[in-house]
Protein backbone atom coordinates (compact mmCIF):
# COMPACT_ATOMS: atom_id res chain seq x y z
CA UNK A 1 0.00 0.00 0.00
CA UNK A 2 1.23 3.46 -0.75
CA UNK A 3 2.69 5.57 2.06
CA UNK A 4 0.00 8.58 2.88
CA UNK A 5 0.81 11.66 1.37
CA UNK A 6 0.29 13.66 4.68
CA UNK A 7 2.92 14.71 6.36
CA UNK A 8 3.07 16.44 9.67
CA UNK A 9 6.09 17.40 12.31
CA UNK A 10 5.84 15.34 15.35
CA UNK A 11 7.85 14.66 18.20
CA UNK A 12 9.47 11.73 19.51
CA UNK A 13 7.11 10.84 22.61
CA UNK A 14 4.08 11.61 20.60
CA UNK A 15 3.36 9.28 18.01
CA UNK A 16 0.14 7.69 19.68
CA UNK A 17 -1.88 10.77 20.30
CA UNK A 18 -3.25 12.29 17.36
CA UNK A 19 -1.31 14.04 14.57
CA UNK A 20 -1.70 17.82 14.96
CA UNK A 21 -3.52 18.44 11.26
CA UNK A 22 -2.16 20.45 8.52
CA UNK A 23 -3.75 22.56 6.42
CA UNK A 24 -2.86 21.94 2.20
CA UNK A 25 -6.12 22.83 0.72
CA UNK A 26 -6.00 19.16 -1.06
CA UNK A 27 -4.84 17.33 1.66
CA UNK A 28 -7.71 18.55 4.69
CA UNK A 29 -8.93 15.16 6.31
CA UNK A 30 -12.42 14.94 7.89
CA UNK A 31 -10.91 13.98 10.78
CA UNK A 32 -8.99 16.83 10.74
CA UNK A 33 -11.12 19.28 10.71
CA UNK A 34 -13.40 17.62 13.11
CA UNK A 35 -10.87 17.97 15.62
CA UNK A 36 -10.29 21.84 14.37
CA UNK A 37 -13.75 22.29 15.54
CA UNK A 38 -13.36 20.63 18.68
CA UNK A 39 -10.17 21.94 19.84
CA UNK A 40 -9.94 24.78 22.56
CA UNK A 41 -6.55 25.82 20.63
CA UNK A 42 -6.92 27.32 17.52
CA UNK A 43 -5.47 26.51 14.56
CA UNK A 44 -2.12 28.77 12.95
CA UNK A 45 -4.42 29.70 10.34
CA UNK A 46 -6.99 30.73 12.45
CA UNK A 47 -4.24 32.24 15.27
CA UNK A 48 -2.81 34.21 12.33
CA UNK A 49 -6.48 35.64 11.13
CA UNK A 50 -6.75 37.73 13.91
CA UNK A 51 -3.53 38.54 14.87
CA UNK A 52 -2.37 42.39 14.52
CA UNK A 53 1.62 42.27 13.66
CA UNK A 54 3.86 44.19 15.50
CA UNK A 55 3.66 47.77 14.88
CA UNK A 56 7.74 47.88 13.61
CA UNK A 57 6.71 45.50 11.20
CA UNK A 58 3.90 47.09 9.92
CA UNK A 59 6.21 50.09 9.55
CA UNK A 60 8.54 48.22 7.00
CA UNK A 61 6.67 45.98 5.72
CA UNK A 62 2.69 46.65 4.35
CA UNK A 63 -0.07 44.72 2.39
CA UNK A 64 -0.28 41.52 3.75
CA UNK A 65 -0.93 38.83 1.02
CA UNK A 66 -1.31 35.58 0.32
CA UNK A 67 -1.36 32.17 2.77
CA UNK A 68 1.56 30.73 1.73
CA UNK A 69 1.21 27.70 4.00
CA UNK A 70 1.13 26.67 7.21
CA UNK A 71 2.72 23.64 9.00
CA UNK A 72 2.12 22.33 12.43
CA UNK A 73 3.86 25.16 14.02
CA UNK A 74 3.46 28.34 11.82
CA UNK A 75 1.51 30.15 9.52
CA UNK A 76 3.31 31.33 6.30
CA UNK A 77 1.70 34.19 4.75
CA UNK A 78 3.03 36.99 2.14
CA UNK A 79 3.71 40.57 2.58
CA UNK A 80 5.38 43.34 0.54
CA UNK A 81 8.45 45.29 1.84
CA UNK A 82 7.66 49.14 1.89
CA UNK A 83 10.79 50.76 0.81
CA UNK A 84 11.10 48.48 -2.20
CA UNK A 85 8.21 46.73 -3.02
CA UNK A 86 9.74 43.50 -2.82
CA UNK A 87 7.24 40.56 -1.82
CA UNK A 88 8.43 38.47 1.24
CA UNK A 89 7.25 35.65 3.14
CA UNK A 90 6.38 35.84 7.02
CA UNK A 91 5.99 32.99 9.63
CA UNK A 92 3.95 33.74 12.09
CA UNK A 93 5.67 31.40 15.32
CA UNK A 94 3.88 31.07 18.49
CA UNK A 95 6.23 30.93 21.28
CA UNK A 96 4.44 28.46 23.15
CA UNK A 97 5.06 26.26 19.84
CA UNK A 98 9.11 26.49 20.61
CA UNK A 99 10.30 23.56 22.14
CA UNK A 100 11.95 24.15 25.86
CA UNK A 101 15.45 23.22 24.23
CA UNK A 102 15.01 25.40 21.11
CA UNK A 103 15.75 28.53 22.83
CA UNK A 104 18.79 30.14 22.50
CA UNK A 105 20.46 32.99 23.29
CA UNK A 106 21.64 35.25 20.25
CA UNK A 107 23.68 38.69 20.31
CA UNK A 108 21.22 40.66 18.07
CA UNK A 109 17.90 39.31 19.60
CA UNK A 110 18.04 37.93 22.95
CA UNK A 111 16.40 34.49 23.64
CA UNK A 112 14.95 33.38 20.57
CA UNK A 113 13.72 30.22 18.52
CA UNK A 114 17.33 27.93 17.22
CA UNK A 115 15.18 27.77 13.96
CA UNK A 116 15.55 31.61 13.98
CA UNK A 117 19.22 32.05 14.85
CA UNK A 118 20.14 29.32 12.07
CA UNK A 119 18.46 31.14 9.55
CA UNK A 120 19.63 34.74 10.33
CA UNK A 121 23.66 33.14 10.49
CA UNK A 122 23.86 30.55 7.52
CA UNK A 123 24.24 32.53 4.32
CA UNK A 124 23.97 29.71 1.32
CA UNK A 125 22.54 29.27 -1.51
CA UNK A 126 19.88 26.20 -0.56
CA UNK A 127 19.36 28.08 2.84
CA UNK A 128 16.10 30.44 2.37
CA UNK A 129 17.30 34.26 3.37
CA UNK A 130 16.26 36.00 6.51
CA UNK A 131 15.56 39.34 6.34
CA UNK A 132 13.86 40.39 10.03
CA UNK A 133 12.23 39.13 13.21
CA UNK A 134 9.49 41.20 15.51
CA UNK A 135 8.10 39.66 18.41
CA UNK A 136 5.74 40.56 20.59
CA UNK A 137 4.08 38.60 23.94
CA UNK A 138 2.87 35.46 22.01
CA UNK A 139 4.40 35.69 18.79
CA UNK A 140 7.76 35.36 16.53
CA UNK A 141 7.26 37.26 13.39
CA UNK A 142 9.75 35.84 10.76
CA UNK A 143 10.41 37.92 7.76
CA UNK A 144 12.61 35.84 5.20
CA UNK A 145 12.84 35.51 1.69
CA UNK A 146 10.05 34.46 -0.60
CA UNK A 147 10.77 31.54 -2.85
CA UNK A 148 9.31 29.31 -5.34
CA UNK A 149 7.10 29.53 -8.59
CA UNK A 150 3.66 30.08 -8.55
CA UNK A 151 1.34 27.14 -7.16
CA UNK A 152 -0.94 26.96 -10.08
CA UNK A 153 -2.02 29.14 -12.98
CA UNK A 154 -5.23 29.35 -14.92
CA UNK A 155 -6.29 30.66 -18.14
CA UNK A 156 -8.77 33.59 -18.32
CA UNK A 157 -10.39 32.90 -21.85
CA UNK A 158 -12.01 36.49 -22.76
CA UNK A 159 -15.93 35.66 -23.15
CA UNK A 160 -19.21 38.29 -23.17
CA UNK A 161 -19.49 38.15 -19.54
CA UNK A 162 -15.56 38.46 -19.19
CA UNK A 163 -13.87 40.48 -21.95
CA UNK A 164 -10.60 40.63 -20.92
CA UNK A 165 -7.54 39.62 -23.59
CA UNK A 166 -6.80 36.16 -22.88
CA UNK A 167 -4.31 35.81 -19.81
CA UNK A 168 -2.83 33.25 -17.82
CA UNK A 169 -2.94 34.33 -13.60
CA UNK A 170 -1.43 32.34 -10.69
CA UNK A 171 -4.24 31.23 -8.65
CA UNK A 172 -4.15 32.36 -5.39
CA UNK A 173 -0.38 30.93 -4.28
CA UNK A 174 2.60 32.72 -5.01
CA UNK A 175 5.03 29.90 -4.11
CA UNK A 176 5.34 26.64 -4.42
CA UNK A 177 7.05 23.83 -2.25
CA UNK A 178 8.32 20.08 -3.40
CA UNK A 179 5.14 18.73 -1.67
CA UNK A 180 2.75 20.86 -4.02
CA UNK A 181 4.98 20.49 -6.92
CA UNK A 182 4.84 16.45 -6.67
CA UNK A 183 0.81 16.97 -7.09
CA UNK A 184 0.80 18.80 -10.35
CA UNK A 185 4.08 17.33 -11.68
CA UNK A 186 5.60 13.96 -12.58
CA UNK A 187 9.35 14.89 -12.12
CA UNK A 188 12.06 13.16 -14.65
CA UNK A 189 15.24 11.38 -12.94
CA UNK A 190 17.75 14.45 -14.20
CA UNK A 191 15.26 17.14 -12.42
CA UNK A 192 15.38 14.35 -9.64
CA UNK A 193 18.80 14.36 -9.00
CA UNK A 194 18.95 18.22 -9.86
CA UNK A 195 17.10 18.61 -6.87
CA UNK A 196 18.68 15.74 -4.86
CA UNK A 197 21.95 16.83 -5.38
CA UNK A 198 21.63 20.84 -4.18
CA UNK A 199 19.87 19.28 -1.20
CA UNK A 200 22.93 16.80 -0.22
CA UNK A 201 25.85 19.58 -0.93
CA UNK A 202 23.39 21.82 1.56
CA UNK A 203 23.46 19.37 4.02
CA UNK A 204 26.87 17.95 4.00
CA UNK A 205 27.88 21.79 3.81
CA UNK A 206 25.78 22.78 7.30
CA UNK A 207 27.36 19.62 9.12
CA UNK A 208 30.67 20.14 7.89
CA UNK A 209 30.39 24.18 8.93
CA UNK A 210 27.79 24.45 11.42
CA UNK A 211 27.57 21.29 12.99
CA UNK A 212 24.19 21.35 12.22
CA UNK A 213 21.89 18.73 10.80
CA UNK A 214 18.86 19.83 9.36
CA UNK A 215 16.38 17.25 11.34
CA UNK A 216 13.33 17.54 9.80
CA UNK A 217 13.78 16.68 5.81
CA UNK A 218 10.80 16.37 3.59
CA UNK A 219 9.03 17.75 0.50
CA UNK A 220 7.63 20.41 2.21
CA UNK A 221 10.85 21.74 3.68
CA UNK A 222 11.61 22.57 -0.15
CA UNK A 223 10.92 25.29 -1.94
CA UNK A 224 11.03 24.67 -5.86
CA UNK A 225 11.44 27.53 -8.22
CA UNK A 226 12.05 26.86 -12.14
CA UNK A 227 15.17 29.21 -12.96
CA UNK A 228 16.50 28.62 -16.52
CA UNK A 229 14.22 25.60 -16.87
CA UNK A 230 16.04 24.23 -13.97
CA UNK A 231 14.32 23.29 -10.70
CA UNK A 232 16.04 25.54 -8.08
CA UNK A 233 15.67 24.19 -3.96
CA UNK A 234 15.93 26.48 -1.15
CA UNK A 235 15.75 24.08 2.38
CA UNK A 236 13.12 26.27 4.79
CA UNK A 237 11.79 25.32 8.65
CA UNK A 238 15.48 24.23 10.31
CA UNK A 239 12.37 24.11 13.77
CA UNK A 240 13.93 20.42 13.62
CA UNK A 241 17.27 20.97 13.53
CA UNK A 242 20.03 19.76 15.95
CA UNK A 243 24.02 20.87 16.90
CA UNK A 244 26.13 17.32 16.99
CA UNK A 245 29.25 16.99 18.58
CA UNK A 246 31.95 15.09 16.70
CA UNK A 247 31.55 11.95 17.15
CA UNK A 248 27.65 12.59 15.76
CA UNK A 249 25.88 12.66 19.32
CA UNK A 250 23.53 14.97 19.33
CA UNK A 251 23.57 18.05 22.13
CA UNK A 252 20.37 17.58 23.99
CA UNK A 253 17.61 17.16 22.21
CA UNK A 254 14.72 14.60 21.14
CA UNK A 255 13.73 13.80 17.59
CA UNK A 256 11.65 16.69 16.09
CA UNK A 257 10.88 15.84 12.29
CA UNK A 258 7.94 14.08 10.50
CA UNK A 259 6.51 10.28 10.87
CA UNK A 260 6.38 9.19 7.25
CA UNK A 261 10.07 10.68 7.08
CA UNK A 262 11.66 9.11 10.54
CA UNK A 263 13.77 6.42 10.63
CA UNK A 264 13.09 3.07 12.45
CA UNK A 265 15.64 3.70 14.99
CA UNK A 266 13.44 7.01 15.65
CA UNK A 267 9.77 4.98 15.45
CA UNK A 268 11.72 2.13 17.71
CA UNK A 269 12.50 4.74 20.21
CA UNK A 270 16.05 3.80 19.97
CA UNK A 271 19.49 6.00 19.97
CA UNK A 272 19.76 7.86 16.79
CA UNK A 273 22.55 9.23 14.55
CA UNK A 274 21.20 12.54 13.57
CA UNK A 275 23.35 12.71 10.26
CA UNK A 276 22.29 9.09 9.46
CA UNK A 277 18.33 9.57 10.26
CA UNK A 278 18.07 12.49 7.77
CA UNK A 279 20.13 10.37 5.24
CA UNK A 280 16.98 7.69 6.15
CA UNK A 281 14.65 11.48 5.34
CA UNK A 282 16.87 12.34 2.33
CA UNK A 283 16.13 7.97 0.66
CA UNK A 284 11.92 8.56 1.42
CA UNK A 285 12.48 12.10 -0.08
CA UNK A 286 13.76 10.48 -3.16
CA UNK A 287 11.62 7.87 -3.41
CA UNK A 288 8.94 10.45 -3.01
CA UNK A 289 10.18 11.92 -6.02
CA UNK A 290 10.98 9.39 -8.11
CA UNK A 291 7.17 7.89 -7.33
CA UNK A 292 4.86 11.06 -7.81
CA UNK A 293 4.46 11.84 -3.94
CA UNK A 294 4.09 9.45 -2.62
CA UNK A 295 6.65 7.69 0.14
CA UNK A 296 7.93 4.12 0.33
CA UNK A 297 6.25 3.17 3.50
CA UNK A 298 2.59 3.04 4.70
CA UNK A 299 3.17 3.59 8.73
CA UNK A 300 5.73 3.57 11.29
CA UNK A 301 5.32 -0.29 11.83
CA UNK A 302 6.36 -0.19 8.01
CA UNK A 303 9.11 1.69 8.75
CA UNK A 304 10.39 -0.46 11.16
CA UNK A 305 9.46 -4.30 10.03
CA UNK A 306 8.65 -4.07 5.91
CA UNK A 307 10.27 -3.78 2.74
CA UNK A 308 8.97 -1.74 0.20
CA UNK A 309 7.96 -1.26 -3.56
CA UNK A 310 10.64 -1.17 -6.43
CA UNK A 311 10.28 2.42 -7.74
CA UNK A 312 10.30 2.76 -11.43
CA UNK A 313 13.63 4.34 -12.27
CA UNK A 314 17.19 3.62 -13.43
CA UNK A 315 19.51 0.98 -11.61
CA UNK A 316 21.36 3.57 -9.59
CA UNK A 317 19.13 5.64 -8.48
CA UNK A 318 17.07 2.11 -7.06
CA UNK A 319 20.95 1.41 -5.27
CA UNK A 320 21.03 4.70 -3.65
CA UNK A 321 17.57 4.45 -2.32
CA UNK A 322 18.20 1.05 -0.87
CA UNK A 323 21.22 2.13 0.59
CA UNK A 324 19.45 5.07 2.33
CA UNK A 325 16.71 2.90 3.32
CA UNK A 326 18.85 0.74 5.31
CA UNK A 327 17.00 -0.15 8.30
CA UNK A 328 20.72 -0.27 9.88
CA UNK A 329 21.36 3.02 10.62
CA UNK A 330 25.31 2.47 10.44
CA UNK A 331 25.21 0.95 7.42
CA UNK A 332 23.69 3.95 5.26
CA UNK A 333 26.16 6.16 3.71
CA UNK A 334 27.01 9.59 4.65
CA UNK A 335 26.01 12.78 2.99
CA UNK A 336 29.39 12.59 1.63
CA UNK A 337 29.08 9.26 0.76
CA UNK A 338 26.11 10.18 -1.29
CA UNK A 339 27.73 12.94 -3.02
CA UNK A 340 30.31 9.96 -4.21
CA UNK A 341 27.73 7.69 -5.34
CA UNK A 342 27.26 6.37 -8.83
CA UNK A 343 23.73 7.74 -9.23
CA UNK A 344 24.91 11.43 -8.11
CA UNK A 345 28.33 11.15 -9.83
CA UNK A 346 27.26 9.90 -13.28
CA UNK A 347 24.65 11.83 -13.92
CA UNK A 348 26.42 15.58 -12.52
CA UNK A 349 27.57 15.60 -16.27
CA UNK A 350 23.89 15.46 -17.55
CA UNK A 351 21.70 18.65 -18.21
CA UNK A 352 17.59 18.33 -16.69
N1 LIG B 1 10.20 31.56 2.58
C1 LIG B 1 9.11 30.94 2.09
N2 LIG B 1 8.69 31.20 0.82
C2 LIG B 1 7.58 30.58 0.32
N3 LIG B 1 6.83 29.67 1.00
C3 LIG B 1 7.20 29.36 2.27
C4 LIG B 1 8.33 29.98 2.88
N4 LIG B 1 8.48 29.49 4.13
C5 LIG B 1 7.46 28.61 4.29
N5 LIG B 1 6.69 28.52 3.18
C6 LIG B 1 5.50 27.66 3.01
O1 LIG B 1 4.87 27.53 4.29
C7 LIG B 1 4.84 26.15 4.69
C8 LIG B 1 5.00 26.06 6.21
O2 LIG B 1 6.24 26.64 6.60
P1 LIG B 1 7.18 25.95 7.69
O3 LIG B 1 7.60 24.61 7.21
O4 LIG B 1 8.29 26.90 8.02
O5 LIG B 1 6.13 25.81 8.91
P2 LIG B 1 6.11 24.79 10.12
O6 LIG B 1 4.88 25.04 10.90
O7 LIG B 1 7.41 24.89 10.86
O8 LIG B 1 6.02 23.39 9.39
P3 LIG B 1 6.06 21.91 10.00
O9 LIG B 1 4.67 21.37 9.95
O10 LIG B 1 6.99 21.20 9.04
O11 LIG B 1 6.65 22.02 11.38
C9 LIG B 1 5.94 25.47 3.89
O12 LIG B 1 5.71 24.07 3.72
C10 LIG B 1 5.89 26.25 2.57
O13 LIG B 1 4.86 25.74 1.73
MG1 LIG C 1 7.64 22.70 7.60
Amino acid sequence: MPAQCIHTTVEMGTFAQPLKGQCRPSHVSREFLVSLKASTQPHPAQRARHYTLPIEFRKKYGTVQDSLGCGANGHVFSAVRRSDRTEVAVKLLPKRHVAPWSWVQDPDYGFIPREVQILKDIKHKAVIGFYDLYQDEDNFVIVMELFGASWRTTTVKSSDENPLPLAVRPLRRRAMDLFELLEIKKLSEDETRYIFIQLVECLDHLQAHHQLIHGDIKDENVLIDWIDSKPIAKLIDFGGAVIVDSNHRCMGQNFAGTLEYAPPEVVLGQSYDPEKADCWSLGVLLYSMINRGCGPFADAHATAYEGYQQPKCSTNCRRLISELLNKQQRDRPTFKEILSHPWVVNGQAQHC
